[in-house]
């Protein structure tokens, strides 16, 4: 049932506030400004143990893993990084008994995620999952973790499942971060954060005829650039995987520091540029970002907290606390990868050559 809705990504879009308060309810403890995820199996002392993380996920998964690495890293200061658990499982990887893996999928029956779970777990390795579907193989192998509580997800293409993981992702942060050194202040503000963000989805997704209008200007591009820096890169990676798979646009994401690096000398007014302008301390280096690419007559669409004077179209977000911004910043990019799908005829729920769950090798 669409409920309304011409497609299940429509709908899963539309439905993320409520998705967000469902992974949130019953989880936040006021008193301590820390979070209690019931099934992590993991005991104060054992966290506190944890060296590093490592986070291995597929597609999507592994977009939402790199955010939900940059949060753990900022809130509970251990070092951690995600990596394609397809690649992981392909490289003889050192299994380190002092770090913590998790495992991230929607499906939880991606079969590259479930063979580096089982190949850990053999190492005798600790495995967390972040996982959606309860009771999946993934989520049954692990050793403990979370559930995402996105609700069913029916479109091939992931929007709310990758907004409710990143989520997921910060409440770990702030409950590891709680056991280690995240001061109560500092708790305090991240779960005031997190309690803004469904209000905050719904506002984003309220200037749809604004985004749509975007789309329908930029679909006669072949190819587009997607640019972010550190918080945005994460974002910008998604951004172009989601346009890639529902419209058949190609799209190259690339940090914003790297452009000179390379890839400015793609840029011309026939290769757009979509750049994730975040309101924190890298906001003047992004913008001398765009002022590159505008000098070479670079069209750009920025997503940014405030009207971006060298864009040529700005989507303005609303500003949360500064670790929690990438959850919100890639949703405008959902729509307009729908609404560029929806304007070019694409088969938006089912795009063609994949499947919703790759359960293959
Ligand atoms: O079910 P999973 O999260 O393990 O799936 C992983 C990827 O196959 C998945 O995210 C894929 O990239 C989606 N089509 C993204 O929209």
């Amino acid at each position: 049932d669409m409920g309304g809705h011409d497609t299940y990504m429509h709908k899963e879009i539309a439905e993320q506030a409520e998705a967000v308060d469902r992974v949130l309810r019953g989880r936040i403890d006021d008193k301590f400004a820390t979070v209690h995820l019931g099934g992590l199996n993991l005991d104060p002392r054992e966290a506190r143990s944890v060296r590093r993380i490592k986070i291995l996920g597929c597609g999507t998964s592994y977009h939402a893993g790199q955010i939900g690495a940059q949060l753990i890293e900022e809130l509970a200061r251990i070092p951690a990084d995600a990596e394609p658990a397809s690649e992981f499982r392909y490289r003889n990887p050192v299994v380190d008994p002092d770090t913590l893996y998790v495992a991230v999928s929607q499906s939880g029956e991606t079969y590259d995620v479930l063979a580096a779970v089982q190949e850990l777990k053999r190492k005798g390795a600790r495995v967390l999952g972040v996982v959606n579907v309860v009771g999946s193989a993934i989520a049954r192998e692990a050793d403990g973790g979370t559930y995402v509580h996105a609700g069913p997800e029916v479109c091939v293409v992931s929007t709310k499942c990758f907004t409710n993981t990143v989520v997921a992702f910060a409440l770990l942060a702030l409950h590891l971060g709680r056991i280690r050194d995240l001061s109560v202040a500092d708790g305090r503000r991240i779960i005031e954060g997190l309690r803004r963000l469904p209000g905050q989805i719904d506002e984003i997704l309220k200037a749809e005829p604004e985004i749509k209008r975007l789309a329908l200007h930029f679909a006669d591009a072949k190819s587009m650039l997607f640019i972010g820096r550190v918080r945005g890169y994460p974002v910008a990676r998604e951004a172009s995987l989601k346009l890639k798979e529902v419209s058949y646009i190609h799209a190259e994401a690339y940090p914003a520091s790297e452009l000179k690096h390379g890839p400015l000398a793609l840029v011309e007014p026939a290769m757009p540029t979509v750049a994730i302008v975040p309101d924190d301390e890298l906001l003047e280096k992004n913008r001398a970002a765009l002022e590159e690419i505008k000098a070479r007559s670079g069209r750009i669409l920025a997503v940014a907290h405030q009207e971006q004077e060298k864009a040529d179209h700005t989507i303005i977000v609303p500003k949360n606390e500064d670790e929690l911004d990438p959850i919100l910043m890639g949703i405008p990019l959902q729509l307009f990868a729908y609404h560029t799908a929806l304007a070019l005829g694409r088969d938006i729920d089912k795009p063609r050559n994949l499947a919703k769950s790759v359960t293959v090798e």
